[in-house]
């Protein structure tokens, strides 16, 4: 049997970089994604024979032409997952941490979805998976670009998942939101019920097994994610 095919794009660190070692433990063949050079070639160098990596920024043009090389570098694909992303607060509202967001986790995401969903309908099957965010289900005053952004990609990956359906085709859609997971993305210091970075890529790639729809990271966040979206807005802007 042929080993089965997985790209991670952002896979130099945090989640990303946890699920590929957890992929390559168990015999994938697995395509590496990131702007850092150094970390890809470091990966590369400790699994020669199964990993592949390909060095793009998802913000700037060519990113679609990166994957299709890796694809037929790993000779296949069965699941892509997008875990490329920006998390930077924007407490003064800064127009430049915005914009990042906003390319990054929307025009990046959206451009490697697409493509990625298209080529699943043309190969007949596959998984597609993004890490999204529990910042996606309502606004927030410290980082408004980034809770919209992940609110885009939920909102685009639930769209996708009834167009799957619809199809009638082995496509599974699954959107992952995690809660505060310890990665140096997560900085504040107002944290709680923090996952660690292996327990949320293993708990990522269990979901990912189960072909879920939605998962939360860690289940417990799943009640947060009701509150948030039940709350009325005079109560969340005491605190959102
Ligand atoms: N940590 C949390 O608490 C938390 C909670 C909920 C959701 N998430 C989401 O989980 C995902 C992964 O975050 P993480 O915590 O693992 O953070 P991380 O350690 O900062 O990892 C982010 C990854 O994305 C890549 N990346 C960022 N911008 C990129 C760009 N323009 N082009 C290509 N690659 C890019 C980075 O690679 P390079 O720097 O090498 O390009 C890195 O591999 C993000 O989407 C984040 O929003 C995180």
């Amino acid at each position: 049997m042929t080993a089965s095919k997985i790209i991670i794009v952002g896979a130099t660190s945090g989640i990303g970089r946890k699920m590929a070692e957890l992929y390559i433990r168990r015999d994938y063949k697995v395509g590496i994604t990131g702007r850092r050079l150094e970390l890809l070639e470091e990966i590369k160098q400790q699994f020669p024979q199964q990993v592949e990596f390909a060095r793009f920024d998802i913000t700037q043009p060519g990113s679609i032409a990166h994957l299709e090389m890796l694809v037929s570098k790993l000779d296949g694909l069965d699941i892509l997952v997008i875990s490329a992303g920006t998390g930077e607060p924007s407490k003064e509202l800064s127009r430049e941490i915005d914009k990042t967001t906003i390319d990054t986790n929307v025009n990046g995401f959206a451009e490697i979805a697409n493509w990625a969903f298209n080529f699943f309908v043309k190969q007949g099957f596959g998984q597609l998976v993004t890490i999204s965010s529990i910042a996606a289900n309502r606004g927030n005053s410290q980082a408004p670009a980034y809770s919209a952004s992940k609110a885009f990609q939920s909102i685009y990956f639930e769209g996708l998942a009834i167009k799957a359906a619809k199809l009638k085709k082995d496509i599974i859609v699954t959107c992952i939101e995690p809660g505060f997971v310890g990665s140096k993305m997560a900085k504040s210091d107002n944290l709680f019920w923090v996952v660690p970075v292996d327990k949320a890529a293993r708990l990522i790639t269990r979901a990912i097994d189960k072909k879920k729809r939605k998962a939360y990271i860690s289940k417990r966040w799943w009640i947060i994610a009701k509150l948030l979206r039940w709350i009325p807005y005079q109560v969340l802007k005491k605190f959102g």
